[in-house]
């Protein structure tokens, strides 16, 4: 038993986290592929997520919503393994994420629509060892997600993608699919908003990026000839044709409304991070379609992580298509987090704060 009672825990601001290597996406691809290994081990714990919204899903695109994200990530039995296999090591630790989305934010208040914090216990007490921003986490994360499925599930020799939403998430998962595919040439990049896509450019340049980026005027211009697609958007109806998709693409929407439930009837399969928080959100597509009897659930071939442990093979044939399409798991974020947190600790980077000196109860 200790008598110092007072519990300290190191306090990340945005900054702190980029300090400790957060906009680094090859980073951000290890901690990612580690939590989709552990998925598929099955060594995680992650309850559905409450959501807090004013409505329907698709309010979510308009007022908002606000998500909590608790998650165990364990390891421990595969420390080596992920190590040998360049996925860090362990995390063995439990945390959540708090994010809400106020779609109004950009325009309105020239804030991210998204924000979060992230919480990482001590796996020892359960008393919070880290609290962090978790906007860059969760941003990194869910390019990193497209990323790890496009190192998988992509045709080989992938030149062409082409991105719908060109914010955000947008730079994520351009930064991420150039990482998982190296053999990528160019990228379409297609927004409602031309500055955006111009912004977009702009820090793809400023990170290195190296792509042949061109500004087009469509989605379809987008879609079409590319073999791989991201759409990540704020759209509220589908516009996505089923005809767009040439033969052996792999879309990742991280969005939600863009793709009808009748464009996924052109895949081979589809596959998601993890149905059972597909089907409890209820938004993603793959779960409408399903529901709606348009696509049978054997057209669900599973998790990702499932592929990624060789539980089960994905692209079988260059000339398949492939829809993934995932839901966002807090796992990654725990992942992603716990990166960034022992990079801190290791350069001792961000701001110790106390919980308490003495708590008064207990
Ligand atoms: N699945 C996941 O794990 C996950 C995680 C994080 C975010 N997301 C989703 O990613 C999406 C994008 O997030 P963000 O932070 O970049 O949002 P944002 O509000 O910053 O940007 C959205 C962009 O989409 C553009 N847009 C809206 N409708 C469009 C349309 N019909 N065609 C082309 N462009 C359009 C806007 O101009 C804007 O640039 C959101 O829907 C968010 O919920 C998913």
């Amino acid at each position: 038993m200790t008598s110092n009672r007072s519990v300290e825990f190191l306090y990340l601001q945005q900054e702190d986290c980029v300090k400790a290597g957060g906009y680094d996406m090859k980073g951000t691809m290890q901690a990612t592929e580690r939590s989709f290994f552990l998925h598929g081990k099955k060594d995680f714990i992650q309850p559905g997520k409450p959501v807090i919204r004013w409505g329907g899903p698709e309010t979510e695109e308009t007022t908002g919503r606000i998500m909590s994200m608790p998650s165990f990530v364990g390891g421990a039995k595969y420390d080596q393994e992920l190590q040998e296999k360049g996925m860090i090591g362990q995390v063995n630790t439990s945390g959540i994420k708090f994010i809400p989305s106020k779609p109004h934010n950009p325009e309105k208040h020239n804030l991210p629509r998204a924000n979060a914090i992230i919480i990482i216990t001590d796996p020892d007490t359960l008393m919070p060892a880290c609290i962090m921003d978790g906007t860059l986490v969760s941003a990194m994360r869910t390019g990193a997600a497209s990323g790890v499925a496009a190192k998988y599930l992509a045709r080989k020799g992938s030149k062409v993608m082409g991105l719908v939403g060109a914010s955000v998430q947008g730079i994520t998962q351009t930064m991420a699919v150039k990482e998982g595919v190296p053999t990528l040439e160019a990228c379409k990049v297609f927004d409602l908003n031309r500055g955006t896509c111009e912004k977009f450019v702009r820090e793809m340049k400023k990170l290195g990026v190296e792509l042949d980026f061109q500004i087009v005027d469509s989605a379809r211009e987008a879609f079409e000839d590319s073999d791989v697609i991201c759409t990540a958007t704020m759209a509220k109806e589908p516009y996505v044709n089923g005809d767009w998709y040439k033969e052996g693409a792999l879309h990742c929407e991280i969005s939600f409304w863009d793709t009808p439930p009748e464009a996924l009837t052109v895949m081979d399969f589809v596959v998601v991070d993890d149905w059972y928080q597909v089907k409890h959100h209820g938004v993603d597509v793959a779960w409408r379609a399903v529901r709606d009897g348009i696509i049978p659930e054997e057209k669900i071939l599973g998790n990702l992580g499932e592929i990624v442990v060789g539980e089960k093979q994905g692209r079988t044939d260059d000339a398949q298509r492939i829809f993934f399409n995932p839901i966002g798991m807090g796992i990654h974020d725990l992942s992603e987090a716990h990166r960034v947190y022992e990079n801190a600790k290791r350069m001792g980077i961000g701001q110790p704060l106390k919980l308490w000196d003495n708590p008064v109860l207990g």
